[in-house]
């Protein structure tokens, strides 16, 4: 049986995947606005990998026998001044999950719950791609500073992203 004190950091885990996911479903409509639909697209992605996540946390809890707690998720930001502050803020936004990522793990040794320190390896390695993935996406935007043909580039690239279900035997 699952530990309350990790119950209650994977039902807090649930609550800021699928705050990621309206966070950004925002960011997406905001591309949509400015006629960036390759980034739209890029966001719409990220908004379904999101969900993913916030799913397979779901099923986990319940895998352990705990009790799923879903709580009101709070109003996300829906204008931005532009790409770059999107894709800043969408950094930002990761940090703080890898944040809390690594404090689940935290509380998951502390509490000896070495399944799910198992289970939670999955998504520490996936934080340092998503970081490093919009590191990237910023260190283009740096280089084409943010506008022209070179963004215009930029966005028919970004249109290719297609979402692959991480855990398709699970959802
Ligand atoms: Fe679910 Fe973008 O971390």
């Amino acid at each position: 049986m699952i530990k309350k004190a990790v119950e209650d950091a994977l039902n807090e885990q649930i609550n800021a995947e699928f705050k990621s996911a309206y966070l950004y479903l925002s960011m997406s409509a905001y591309f949509q606005g400015t006629g960036l639909s390759g980034c739209a697209n890029w966001m719409r992605v990220q908004y379904q990998e999101e969900l993913a996540h916030a799913t397979r946390f779901f099923d986990y809890v319940h895998e352990r026998g705990g009790k799923v707690l879903l709580s009101p998720i709070n109003e996300v930001q829906v204008e931005f001044s532009g790409i770059v502050d999107v894709f800043e803020k969408t950094l930002e936004h990761e940090q703080v999950v890898t944040g809390m990522i690594d404090r689940l793990m935290d509380i998951s040794i502390q509490e000896s719950d070495h399944a799910t320190k198992s289970f939670l390896q999955w998504f520490v390695d996936e934080q340092v791609e998503e970081e490093a993935n919009v590191g990237q996406i910023l260190n283009n935007l740096s280089l084409i500073k943010g506008e022209g043909q070179g963004l215009l580039m930029m966005d028919r690239e970004m249109k290719s992203r297609v979402f692959v279900n991480p855990f398709p035997a699970k959802i």
